[in-house]
């Protein structure tokens, strides 16, 4: 397996500083060394430029124009490493980079399921998001809902189905979101299915719904589907979330299962972190989704 790591400093998706350094703490934390070790091949192409002009909202979103910029540049870097048959694993910055990764991957597949580990839908419809942030949004655009310059990157939409997404995780929605996610009949398990079946039972029957319907899987790990005491260093933290040992199995399992095709660690901010410790997890993550084992 080749592995190509692409770096999206990207923190114009939301207000809180710092997530620009994710990628950089990622690194900091021997993700490459830690992938080496399990004989993969890692290339690390370094980090997509962001613009930094400063610009008016369009209407309710923030950034829009730098944010479309960044994810066009990161769909032509992905949809290109994914043509040379190797595996993208993309670094953020904040949850709006996936428009651009989506955009990159999808291109590739008929079918493309998606894994949404987050405590957030990232569903929100423009008109409906609370804060005008686009990191609120990437899984709505890539459905197809949403402003044109971030439904419509790498020139075609939607990127995916509502039946090839399942999002795990979720304990933070806004009514818009609620509304989208009945209106598509989306699969998620919330909190509450997590603790009433047990991550195992969860990734079981994830495992089992997507291998029959999808011919590949992109997983986007919002760092911040853990809970705040294992994954500190998040700009939106939400009380209640999925352990480190969960997020742990359910790792392990995507690896035994053998069934994701591309995946990207979003929202590690260094600056909100405790000595580096979300980017630690992170790194952890990725070992045991690429296969890492104790004995
Ligand atoms: N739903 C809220 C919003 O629209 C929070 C989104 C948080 N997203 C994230 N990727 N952390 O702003
Ligand atoms: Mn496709
Ligand atoms: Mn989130
Ligand atoms: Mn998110």
């Amino acid at each position: 397996q080749n592995i190509s790591i692409i770096g999206v400093p990207m923190d114009l998706g939301q207000t809180r500083r710092g997530v620009d350094m994710g990628p950089s703490a990622i690194r900091y934390a021997d993700v490459i060394e830690r992938l080496e070790r399990l004989h993969i091949h890692v290339e690390d192409l370094g980090d997509i430029q962001i613009e930094r002009v400063v610009e008016e909202p369009t209407g309710k979103l923030r950034n829009l124009r730098a944010v479309t910029f960044a994810a066009t540049r990161l769909f032509q870097v992905v949809d290109s490493v994914v043509g040379h048959g190797r595996f993208p694993l993309v670094l953020g910055g904040d949850h709006s980079i996936a428009i651009g990764t989506l955009a990159g991957v999808s291109k590739h597949y008929e079918n493309l399921g998606v894994i949404w580990f987050d405590a957030h839908g990232d569903l929100n419809p423009v008109e409906q998001s609370p804060t005008g942030n686009i990191h609120g949004m990437p899984l709505a655009a890539s459905l197809g809902i949403g402003h044109e310059n971030l439904t419509n990157v790498g020139n075609y939409s939607p990127k995916i189905k509502p039946q090839n997404v399942v999002i795990i995780g979720a304990r933070d929605l806004d009514p818009g979101e609620r509304e989208l996610i009945k209106e598509h009949s989306i699969k998620v398990y919330t909190m509450h299915e997590i603790d009433r079946l047990g991550m195992a039972r969860v990734m079981e029957e994830t495992i089992h719904y997507l291998k029959g319907r999808t011919d590949g899987v992109h997983l986007s790990l919002d760092l911040d589907a853990l809970d705040p005491h294992d994954a500190p260093g998040v700009g939106t933290p939400v009380l209640g979330g999925v352990t480190y040992r969960e997020s742990h199995l359910a790792m392990e399992m995507l690896a035994e299962a053998n069934i994701i095709t591309s995946a990207e660690f979003v929202e590690v901010n260094p600056i909100l972190d405790e000595k580096n410790k979300t980017a630690k997890v992170a790194v952890a993550l990725i070992g045991s989704l690429f296969g890492e084992k104790l004995l």
